[in-house]
């Protein structure tokens, strides 16, 4: 079966975030404005998914959803699959998505104000979930060591606070692209067992990995952990179901289980939404063929991104994107003030990117583009970046 990527889909006024928020969020203004920010595609999802939905469409009648046994044995045989791992169906817990999961979780396992820890730079959502919830962000910088980035768990042992209670690990690493390797894991692991702290292991880009790397599941790297250890997946990011927005929580602990669960009962988040519970279960059960398509095209596109950016913008770097679809590049070489930076991006080319310091320390000179697109949207915005920086070329 071919799987169409180069297909331009018209996204606008489509509810689209990325797209139909992209002017108030980060500025890029005009129809012809190119959306690289949200971590969604411009992809059709797989036919499975799109089949599931119709059926459930052509029913036309649409009340509540019971009977998760098969969402969950699909994530745990996604899971068998694909990473290696087979997950007891009864330890995942149906979420209305990751953030919100791990709200819950901070709800569940810490105290107000307590401190949870979190390797930056970061995802942003785990910065806002975490002060929404009125706890504390720790922000323990990475540090970047030719182009890739090291936990520094030597400078955690020093500054952790007496209150830390939980580290949230993003494996794969946004932004960044890291695919932690099985010692860099271990070495979190045995941090968290030594100082007593819950491992939340955000694993929801485990299946955006490219050629020359595996992803090793935290939960198979380290099995002592799994008393003291919560794993997020989903099938979201994956098959570009974003506003599906379901997600999986996956511990094997029961007295934790029982916590999260009484904290999901209490936001009544126990009935399940419907069509995002079809729509996943259909891509974890039948997407491995459109999946195994879409990463050599996302790898291209990774490459193309990096290759050119590199020689039409002078001084700046892009960090080896070992996963995710999401390039980092930073641009403390152009000289250029991020202002100037960012208007050129912003204003001149009319790219809405992610900007670095949403990201938290370590983040004030990098950008955020997002490459999950078509080529030929890709290329067009390629295009444009070179037209705004062409100055630096001489
Ligand atoms: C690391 C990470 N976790 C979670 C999410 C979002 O998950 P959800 O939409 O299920 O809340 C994202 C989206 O970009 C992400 O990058």
């Amino acid at each position: 079966m071919t799987f169409d990527f180069d297909k331009v889909i018209d996204r606008w006024d489509t509810h689209s975030s990325k797209w139909d928020g992209m002017e108030k969020a980060v500025g890029a203004r005009g129809r012809d404005a190119i959306a690289m920010w949200v971590a969604d595609m411009d992809f059709e999802s797989p036919p499975a998914v799109k089949e599931a939905l119709l059926e459930e469409v052509q029913r036309s009648t649409h009340g509540y959803y019971t009977g998760d046994l098969g969402w969950r044995e699909a994530m745990s045989g996604w899971l068998s699959r694909r990473h290696g791992w087979e997950p007891d169906p009864d330890w995942i817990t149906p979420t209305p998505g990751v953030v919100s999961a791990i709200g819950l979780m901070l709800q569940a396992f810490s105290e107000e104000n307590d401190h949870v820890v979190v390797f930056s730079p970061a995802y942003h959502a785990f910065g806002k979930i975490i002060a929404a919830n009125n706890r504390r962000i720790h922000n323990q910088q990475m540090i970047n060591e030719q182009g890739r980035y090291r936990m520094d768990l030597e400078g955690l042992a020093a500054s952790l606070p007496a209150d830390a209670r939980i580290v949230i690990l993003c494996s794969p690493h946004n932004p960044g692209g890291q695919v932690w390797k099985e010692d860099e894991i271990r070495a979190v692991c045995e941090f968290c067992i030594e100082r007593d702290l819950l491992l939340i292991a955000d694993e929801i880009h485990h299946d955006l990995v490219y050629s020359g790397y595996t992803h090793h599941v935290t939960a198979k790297v380290m099995p002592e952990i799994m008393d003291r250890l919560i794993t997020c997946a989903a099938a979201t990011k994956t098959f570009n179901l974003a506003g599906a927005h379901v997600g999986g929580a996956i511990i094997s602990n029961p007295e934790l289980r029982r916590r999260f669960r009484s904290a999901c009962a209490a936001a009544g988040l126990l009935s399940l939404p419907l069509f995002g519970m079809l729509a996943t279960e259909a891509a974890q059960r039948h997407g491995d063929a459109w999946l195994d398509a879409l990463l050599p095209y996302l790898e291209t596109n990774r490459d193309l991104l990096a290759d050119r950016i590199v020689k039409d913008i002078p001084g700046t770097r892009a960090m080896h994107i070992e996963a995710t679809y999401l390039g980092w590049v930073d641009f403390t070489g152009t000289g250029l003030e991020r202002s100037d930076f960012m208007k050129r991006i912003t204003e001149d080319a009319r790219i809405g990117v992610s900007p670095g310091p949403q990201f938290g320390p370590g983040g004030e000179n990098w950008v955020r583009f997002n490459f999950a697109t078509p080529r030929p949207v890709l290329t067009e915005a390629l295009d444009r970046l070179a037209d705004a920086f062409s100055d630096l070329r001489g």
